[in-house]
């Protein structure tokens, strides 16, 4: 990795990169497809909706580029150094490219959708350019290329949530899901692409949310998230009841597929979280008490000038609403360093946050300015790297400590664990999430498989994992 910007801890970073597979079709047409994503959850979660498209159409998948005839890479422009990462990768494809000229080379997500045709001049060995809400014309586009042309859709919809799709699981373990809600955002962080690469926010029908979950709980699924770039603001209505779902309706819809179902989300936004989504989650056992609640600073001169629309105090309100309402509720964030104009006293407020709340995790990241967004119209980048850098490593280092005393918290309770797998060291040992989110690795237990909870007691902890045994 090229920038300090590592989070503590991210389920997404290991995935970054990945290559997806499904099972395969039975239509086949004797292409293979490779797809690999970048970014966020929702870019995951959208490469499962282009694999189920393309499966449509009689595509195989493959984990194998340099065998495929159609490579997709799916982006994230979020930070100049996911961008950086991406065009390294297709330097590598185009090697394979050479040796099969006939190789459809794809771009997906928010850097097509950023830099549009431009792409197509950038880098020559693209074919075709897809932004997030236009993958049901992907089989059209492919078509074209195969025609000898070089195509682009990079149209964004104010109507497109993918709703009817089935997505396909990819690389899957069978046990956790995730479920998109809803798509765009309407925000406009000053700092932040993701209004311009995924458009407006609009609200996924609950009935076909509901369902999907159904359907995956039936297939042995015992965990989904629920994913949107602020769940909070989840708004949809009932034309034949006219009955209004908001996120907290949402949430106990969800939970009320199945005891046995746990559910998740992420993100929320700080002005948008209401006591109704908190009590909703205290209402439910298997609603998980994990929230991912980013700050970005805590500062409110910095606050307001990222747009985010609330001021420390009011986060701060929340923060104490949460461990009212949720007592033991985890709590994680996202921190941006050196944003314009911060001073080392302002930055101070944002270290003092991490202080006041004692956050379980952190994501943190040195702003990086992003073309067209409004910071970087409005906005001087004038915050030195080597001062963004000092800054980030001085935050790095407080959360590693909170993170440690949060695991230690929770060293001698009997925890819940949804066993989702074997440890990466051994394969004599468990691993799986408590409610908190908190890793937990522990023996195997004769009478326990994988898709089971299992009730372990916390004995010892690492950095990063607690390590205990099943109580019976
Ligand atoms: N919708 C989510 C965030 C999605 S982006 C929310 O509102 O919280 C994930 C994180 O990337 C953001 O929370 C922010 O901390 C970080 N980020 C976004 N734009 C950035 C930029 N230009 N420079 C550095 N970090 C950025
Ligand atoms: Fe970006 Fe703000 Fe929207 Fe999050 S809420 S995606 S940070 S504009
Ligand atoms: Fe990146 Fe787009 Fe997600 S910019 S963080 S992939 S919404």
């Amino acid at each position: 990795m090229t920038e300090l910007d590592i989070p503590v801890k991210t389920h997404d970073e290991s995935r970054q990169g990945e290559a997806l597979m499904l099972e395969q079709p039975e239509n086949r047409n004797g292409r293979k497809l490779y797809i690999e994503s970048y970014g966020c959850a929702m870019n995951f979660s959208d490469s499962e909706i282009v694999a189920s498209i393309l499966s449509e159409k009689g595509f195989e998948t493959t984990n194998d580029y340099k065998n495929a005839d159609v490579v997709f890479i799916n982006t994230c422009s979020i930070r100049e150094n996911a961008e950086t990462r991406v065009r390294n990768r297709l330097k590598e494809f185009k090697w394979a490219k050479d040796k099969n000229p006939g190789m459809v080379v794809g771009v997906l997500g928010c850097m097509a959708e950023r830099l549009k045709s431009k792409f197509l001049e950038e880098e020559k060995l693209v074919d075709v350019v897809v932004g997030p809400d236009a993958y049901r014309d992907l089989p059209n586009l492919i078509d074209q290329v195969d025609g000898g042309q070089r195509a682009v859709n990079v149209l964004l919809s104010r109507e497109e949530t993918y709703a009817d799709i089935n997505p396909v699981r990819l690389n899957s373990n069978g046990i956790n899901a995730f479920v998109s809600i809803m798509r765009g955002c309407d925000n406009m962080c000053s700092f932040c692409v993701v209004p311009f690469t995924r458009g407006r926010e609009r609200s996924r029908d609950a009935h076909s949310i509901i369902k999907e979950c159904t359907d995956l709980f039936n297939e042995g699924y015992r965990e989904v998230t629920l994913l949107g770039q602020n769940v909070d603001s989840y708004k949809w209505t009932d034309e034949a009841t006219n009955e209004h779902v908001n996120f907290a309706r949402l949430l106990e819809l969800t939970a009320l597929v199945n005891p046995e179902l746990r559910v998740r989300f992420s993100t929320s936004h700080p002005k948008d979280i209401t006591d109704e989504v908190l009590y909703t989650i205290a209402k439910y056992d298997n609603i998980c008490n994990y929230i991912h609640l980013p700050v970005q600073s805590g500062n409110t001169r910095i606050l307001e000038m990222m747009n985010r629309t609330y001021t420390r105090e009011w986060y701060i309100d929340r923060i104490d609403a949460i461990r009212r309402i949720l007592p033991g509720c985890a709590i994680s964030t996202d921190v941006i360093t050196g944003f314009c104009t911060e001073t080392d006293e302002e930055h101070q407020d944002t270290v003092s946050m991490m202080d006041y709340v004692q956050y379980d995790y952190a994501y943190m990241f040195m702003y990086s300015e992003r073309p067209g967004t409004l910071a970087a119209k409005r906005y001087a980048d004038d915050i030195p790297e080597d001062v963004k850098k000092a800054r980030l490593q001085e935050i790095v280092a407080k959360q590693q400590q909170y993170s440690h005393v949060r695991l230690q918290s929770q060293l001698g309770k009997v925890q819940r664990v949804l066993i989702e797998g074997y440890s990466k060291k051994s394969d004599q040992d468990f691993c799986g999430r408590n409610d908190q989110n908190a890793m937990v690795v522990f023996p195997k237990t004769e009478g326990y498989k994988p898709g089971q909870y299992a009730n372990v007691l916390a004995e010892k902890c690492t950095t990063a994992t607690l390590i205990g045994r099943i109580i019976e």
